[in-house]
């Protein structure tokens, strides 16, 4: 919502310019209601916020750009140049921010020594600030803006020193104290703001000594009016103007393209002496101003220009206006005739000149810093874009390899249950052989024989035949044993660079070596066993090889080579492309399941085979355990037999007794 006039339009710059004239009405409607100086403040605050807003927004990009470019499981998404391309936007922004913190308006006041320039100002400002009399008085030039503090004071150009300025006389006396100030120096007066509300809202107004009292006019333009939104010329009622204040804003013109300027005919009270001639003297000095504005400097259009001239008089509005500051009436002082009408052009001056200035410099303080920063914007969306879409196809791939990864994980847990599956099943029937071979020890004999023993060897027998059935119990936890099993079911060909060395010096040797290789043969001394080891099972290799049939090859070679040339290479080399090719294309779902299942039993073999030393110790301990058990058993069954014999000898000894 527009803060002047509440009409619920956005507060950005361009929304500003087409918010204002409805502000306008208010303040025709409202003379006292709010300067539209405003227009300029709530643009500046409004383009800072945006700026702070959009740097934050880079500083935070930048963070993220370079966390990319740094990250290395994000390498591809982000390039240094990115990061540098986005620090630099930042930077750029943080002077733009900077530079528009410090803007201001500014108007600046020239024309002849005495015409009432310091009058105009302190008119403006209400009150005495700039020092002003007859003769040659301001021989510097006067910078004056608010100050937040309560005391006035001025600093002067090279110097951070605050001199104190009590009154506007003591400011004059400071003046003349420095007198070794010529003509193209500054002097930076500070006006408290709350004695003067023009000064409130960013507006530096610059005084000047008369044109016609330097030749130093190129040096005052470079210095002081370059960045000016506003130039005032003060002209004045007596004399029309002359060719030292044309020659001066010539040069302005020529250095600032179409520069705003406003043409003030001071003194105009003194028309009051000569009633007779007023209106013929106010056309002459119109007719040479419009003429000087549009033919000479061709500044404005010609049904612009009236509205840039004003007759005025400075004094008059600066009396009346104290004396209003201290309760008295405002025409307290001698006023001439036609006061008010000479007021009323001055507010018309000043109204127009602050709508002017502030749209000015809104134009030309912010208008190439948002163009600067849209261009900013534009290079950091740019770099933005390019991380998106790389981001979007790093995620694609991802998503790709992860849906990969998925299928060969299902892959190889199916395979490797099937194979689970197979090797418990051998292992069932291996385990029913040893039971049947062993199954002797379980003849239902040994148990039937029970009822022959002494009843204490029975009770014993049971005690340690608790089952009838004997079973071999051992563990091969082959889940544990095969759990560091790592499936390759990668292409690979029959006659290439791995299998070949592989075939030649052994698998596990060629494992080394090639990996050695990989290594660039950096072998350290606490690998010479390696190196040993690898050196014999080469030389192994190149004896076996030299021993059947190489030289045989070799010979053959040599006489084919002669006869054939260069055709039996280009044939060997078809013949391996063409093996090759054979190779990949039926190396399908069913070749890699074949080489899953081979490798996962070449490692389960390996495995089982290295506990069979373990595992066949126990088997044999329970082997043992139950043979001697049984051999115990027969001693029993031997001494009961003995004591049975003796029995029925002796029942038949006493039997024959009996019958004798
Ligand atoms: P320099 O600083 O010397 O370049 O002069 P200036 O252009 O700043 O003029 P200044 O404001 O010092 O005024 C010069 C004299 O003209 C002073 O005595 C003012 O009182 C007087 N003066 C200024 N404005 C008016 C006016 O509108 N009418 C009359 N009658 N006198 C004025
Ligand atoms: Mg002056």
């Amino acid at each position: 919502m527009c803060v002047l006039c509440f009409h619920n339009v956005c507060l950005c710059v361009t929304c500003l310019s087409i918010c204002l004239p409805a502000c306008q009405s208010v303040f025709e409607m409202d003379p006292g209601g709010p300067s539209p100086l405003m227009h300029f403040v709530v643009a500046k605050k409004t383009i800072n916020g945006i700026f702070d807003q959009l740097l934050e927004y880079v500083k935070e990009g930048s963070e993220f750009v370079d966390e990319t470019w740094r990250s290395a499981d994000l390498e591809q998404v982000a390039v240094e140049e990115q990061c540098l391309e986005i620090q630099t936007c930042a930077r750029k922004l943080a002077t733009i921010r900077e530079v528009l913190a410090r803007r201001h308006m500014k108007v600046a006041f020239f024309g002849r020594t005495s015409n009432g320039k310091s009058t105009v100002i302190n008119a403006m400002l209400r009150d005495r600030v700039l020092p002003s009399g007859i003769g040659h008085t301001t021989n510097c030039f006067l910078r004056v803006e608010g100050t937040d503090g309560d005391d006035a004071y001025l600093t002067t150009e090279g110097s951070d020193d605050r001199k104190s300025v009590k009154s506007v006389n003591q400011l004059a006396h400071a003046l003349h104290m420095e007198r070794s100030l010529d003509s193209g120096c500054l002097v930076k007066v500070f006006w408290p703001k709350s004695r003067c509300a023009l000064l409130r809202d960013d507006l530096v107004i610059m005084d000047s000594p008369g044109t016609d009292v330097t030749s130093y006019l190129d040096s005052w333009i470079d210095k002081f009016c370059l960045d000016a939104d506003v130039f005032v010329l003060v002209g004045n009622a007596e004399s029309t103007l002359m060719n030292t204040e044309k020659l001066f804003f010539h040069k302005v013109s020529e250095r600032i393209s179409k520069p705003n300027i406003f043409i003030l005919h001071n003194r105009w009270d003194a028309s009051a002496w000569e009633p007779e001639y007023i209106d013929e003297v106010r056309k002459q000095h119109m007719d040479r101003c419009v003429s000087f504005l549009v033919e000479e400097l061709r500044v404005v259009r010609q049904e612009e220009a009236p509205g840039r001239i004003f007759f005025v008089s400075a004094k008059e509005v600066l009396s009346s206006r104290m004396h209003c500051a201290q309760g008295m009436p405002e025409t307290g002082g001698a006023l001439a005739e036609g006061f008010h009408e000479r007021l009323r052009e001055f507010q018309r001056f000043e109204r127009t000149f602050e709508e002017f200035i502030s749209h000015s410099a809104v134009k030309t303080k912010f208008e190439q810093h948002t163009l600067r920063a849209w261009q900013i914007t534009e290079a950091i969306k740019a770099v933005m874009d390019a991380i998106n879409i790389a981001s979007a196809e790093r995620k694609i791939f991802s998503l790709e390899d992860r849906e990969d990864q998925k299928d060969r994980l299902e892959f190889v847990r199916g395979q490797l249950n099937r194979l689970t599956e197979n090797v418990k099943e051998k292992i069932n029937t291996i385990t029913d052989e040893v039971a049947a071979k062993v199954d002797i020890l379980n003849h239902p004999r040994t148990v039937n024989i029970r009822p022959l023993l002494p009843p204490d060897v029975q009770e014993q027998f049971h005690i340690h035949l608790p089952s009838r059935k004997f079973v071999l119990t051992y563990d091969l936890n082959l889940a544990t044993l095969c759990a560091d099993f790592q499936e390759n079911i990668d292409f690979q060909f029959s006659l290439g660079w791995t299998a070949l060395v592989s075939r030649f010096i052994g698998p596990s040797n060629a494992k080394c070596a090639l990996t050695a290789m990989n290594q660039k043969f950096q072998v350290s001394h606490g690998q010479g066993l390696y190196s040993d080891h690898m050196v014999f099972s080469m030389a192994t290799g190149v004896v076996s090889l030299t021993s059947r049939a190489s030289m045989t090859v070799l010979v053959i070679g040599g006489v084919v080579w002669r006869s054939v040339g260069w055709r039996l290479i280009t044939l060997s080399a078809t013949l391996y492309g063409l093996l090759y090719l054979y190779e990949k294309l039926t190396w399908t779902n069913a070749s890699r399941e074949r080489a899953l299942k081979q490798q996962f039993v070449e490692l389960a073999i390996h495995r089982l085979r290295a506990i069979i030393p373990f595992t066949s110790g126990s088997c044999s301990q329970q082997v043992h355990h139950k043979v001697s058990f049984f051999v115990d058993m027969k001693k029993i069954t031997e001494i009961s037999l003995f004591n049975l014999k003796q029995q029925i000898s002796f029942s038949g000894y006493v039997n024959t007794a009996q019958k004798a």
